[in-house]
C-alpha cells in the first residue's frame, strides 16, 4: 500500500482516480487546487504524486509541484497528467524530475500500469533512503554544530536526557535545529534502533491529523475504507516527534494527553485501546505559555510536554558559531562539484557573521548552497551570497582578496561537551585540518581553556560510552561487553554517577 497525493482541478477526475486507487488498497490524499499541497508534501510524505499540469488553465502548476516534490520530499516520484498533450510540457515535466506522464484521456489500465511502474521505482528509492538514514543514525550528535556557551548548554541537556525516556519539548525559532535535536535524542537513546516518526501537526486538517496520529477503524468516517494504524502505533518502541505542537487542535490535545497519561491509543471509531510504548518529543516555534494563557493550548498538556524543555538559541545570538557552521556545510558540499574544497573569503565570512539570519541555520545553509552553485570557483565571494545577505557586507576597499578565511574546525557535541567557548580551539585554514581524525570526530578534542582533569576525563569517558552505544545500535549489553565493564557499571556511568 502506498501513500498517493493526487492533484487535479477536475473534480470528477479526482473522484474517479481516488476510487480506483483506494480500491487497490492505496491511501489517497486528493486535492483540487494548490491549497495545502506544499504542506501535504512534507507532512504526509507521499510515495507518489499524481498531478495535473494545468490546475486553472493559466499557469502550469504541475511543474511547480514537481519542483516542490523534488525539493521537499525527494523520495516521492511524480507522474504528470496532461490534458494538452504537447510534447514540450511533458518533456519539461520529465526534465524537472517527473518520473512519467499520462495524456488525458487515458484508459484505467494505462493509469494502473503507470502507477505500478512508479511504485516499484519508489521502492528502490526508498531502500536508498533507508541506507542514508542509517548513516544519519551513526552521526546523530556530531552533526549538530555549536561551540558557543549557549549551544554547549543545549548539548549538556541533550546528552543528559537522550538516554532517558523523558518527554522533551524543543523550543526555538524556525531553522534553529529542533528536528536535528529530536533526531539526535532518538538515535542516541535505547530506542535508536526502533522507528523515529516525525509528524508536522500543522500540515494536516484536524480530522486527517487525528486519524494519522491515532489510526481509524474501517467505516469510522466517510473514506475510512480500511482499518488503519496510526503513527503512535508505527512508532511503538521508538519515538514520535510532534512538530509544531502549538497548532494542534483542542480536541486532539485532549486525546494526546490521554495517550501520554495512559500509554495507550484508541483508533478513531474503535472501542478498545491498544498499549503503546512511545517516547514523545515535541517542538514549536511559538510561545506555548502565551497559547495556554489565551486558552488555545491545554495547560495540563503543556506541563506534561514541558517535563524537559530545551531551547535552541537563534543564530543571531550565537554569531560565534557562524564560522564553524560555514566550515561544516562547506565540508559536506565540497566533494561533488569541483573536487576542491569550497572556501569563503574573509569579506564573505564577515558578511555572513553580520547578517541577522531570521531563518537561522537553515537560511545560512541555503545561502551557502546557493553560493556554491553560483560561484565560478572554489572561493565564495560576497557577490555569490543572496542579495539580502550582501547588504551586510563591509565596505569593499577593492581588496576582496584571493585568501580564504580561516575557519574553526566544526565542533559538535562530541567535543562540545569538553570545551568551553571553543571557537579558539585550533583554528585551521580550510576544512578538516590536522587536529581532526578521519570522519567528523576529532581524535582527542582539547578544550580551549584548561579545565579540571576530573571533568575532562569524565567528559571523555561519556563521549566514548556514547560512541560504543552508537556502534552497537544502542545495545547496552553488547557495549558493556566490548568495554569490558559490567552492565550495572555502564548504567551508573551513563547516569553521570561516575565519581
Ligand atoms: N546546530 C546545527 N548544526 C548543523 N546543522 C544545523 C544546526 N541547526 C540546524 N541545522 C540545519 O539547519 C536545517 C534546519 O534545521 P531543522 O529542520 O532541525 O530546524 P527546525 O528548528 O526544525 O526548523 P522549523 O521550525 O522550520 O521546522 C537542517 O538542514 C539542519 O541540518
Ligand atoms: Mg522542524
Amino acid at each position: 500500500m502506498a501513500k498517493i497525493l493526487l492533484v487535479d482541478d477536475e473534480l470528477t477526475m479526482v473522484q474517479m482516480v481516488t476510487e480506483v486507487l483506494r480500491a487497490e488498497g492505496h491511501e489517497v490524499f486528493p486535492f483540487t487546487n494548490m491549497n495545502g499541497v506544499t504542506e501535504a508534501l512534507t507532512g504526509m510524505r507521499p510515495d507518489l504524486v499524481i498531478t495535473d499540469l494545468y490546475l486553472d488553465k493559466t499557469k502550469p502548476h504541475g511543474l511547480e509541484i514537481v519542483r516542490k516534490a523534488r525539493a521537499l520530499n525527494p523520495p516521492a516520484v511524480v507522474v504528470m497528467i496532461t490534458g494538452f498533450g504537447t510534447v514540450e510540457s511533458a518533456v519539461e515535466a520529465m526534465r524537472m524530475g517527473a518520473f512519467d506522464y499520462l495524456e488525458k484521456p487515458f484508459k484505467l489500465d494505462e493509469l494502473k500500469l503507470c502507477i505500478s511502474r512508479a511504485l516499484s521505482y519508489t521502492a528502490a528509492l526508498q531502500e536508498n533512503v533507508q541506507l542514508k538514514q542509517e548513516l544519519k543514525r551513526q552521526n546523530g550528535f556530531s552533526r549538530i554544530i555549536g561551540a558557543g556557551e549557549s549551544m554547549q548548554a543545549v548539548f549538556r541537556m541533550v546528552e543528559r536526557v537522550a538516554v532517558t525516556d523523558a518527554t522533551v519539548l524543543i523550543l526555538g525559532e524556525s531553522g534553529t535545529g529542533k528536528e536535528l535535536v529530536a533526531r539526535a535524542l532518538h538515535y542516541n537513546s535505547h530506542r535508536g534502533a526502533k522507528p523515529f516518526v516525525p509528524i508536522n501537526c500543522s500540515a494536516l486538517p484536524e480530522n486527517l491529523l487525528e486519524s494519522e496520529l491515532f489510526g481509524h477503524r474501517k467505516g469510522a468516517f466517510t473514506g475510512a475504507v480500511n482499518d488503519k494504524e496510526g503513527l503512535f502505533h508505527d512508532a511503538d518502541g521508538g519515538t514520535i516527534f510532534l512538530d509544531e505542537i502549538g497548532t494542534m487542535p483542542a480536541q486532539l490535545q485532549s486525546r494526546l494527553l490521554r495517550v501520554l497519561q495512559e500509554k495507550e491509543v484508541r483508533r478513531v471509531g474503535d472501542t478498545v485501546a491498544q498499549q503503546v510504548d512511545v517516547r514523545v518529543l515535541a517542538a514549536t516555534n511559538e510561545c506555548l505559555e502565551n497559547l495556554v494563557q489565551s486558552g488555545k493550548f491545554r495547560e495540563d498538556l503543556y506541563y506534561r510536554l514541558n517535563v524537559v524543555p530545551i531551547t535552541l538559541p537563534p543564530l543571531r545570538e550565537r554569531r560565534e558559531d557562524i564560522g564553524m557552521l560555514v566550515a561544516h556545510f562547506l565540508k559536506l558540499k565540497s566533494a561533488g562539484r569541483t573536487g576542491q574544497p569550497f572556501r569563503v573569503t574573509r569579506r564573505t565570512l564577515a558578511t555572513l557573521t553580520a547578517h541577522p539570519w531570521p531563518g537561522n541555520v537553515r537560511e545560512l545553509e541555503n545561502a551557502l548552497e546557493r553560493a556554491c552553485v553560483l560561484s565560478d570557483g572554489p572561493l565564495l565571494r560576497v557577490a555569490d551570497l543572496p542579495p539580502v545577505v550582501q547588504k551586510h557586507a563591509p565596505a569593499d576597499d577593492g581588496s576582496e582578496d584571493q585568501q580564504a578565511a580561516e575557519l574553526a574546525v566544526p565542533t559538535g557535541t562530541a567535543i562540545g561537551r569538553v570545551a568551553g567557548p571553543s571557537s579558539a580551539a585550533a583554528p585551521v585554514s580550510g576544512h578538516g585540518g590536522a587536529s581532526t581524525a578521519s570522519g567528523d570526530r576529532p581524535a582527542v578534542p582539547l578544550p580551549a581553556s584548561v579545565i579540571s582533569l576530573k571533568r575532562f576525563a569524565r567528559e571523555q569517558e561519556m563521549a566514548y560510552l556514547n560512541h560504543a552505544l552508537a556502534q552497537t545500535q544502542q545495545n547496552k549489553e553488547e557495549a558493556a561487553r566490548l568495554l569490558e565493564i559490567s552492565l550495572a557499571t555502564l548504567y551508573r556511568k551513563l547516569a553521570g554517577d561516575g565519581e
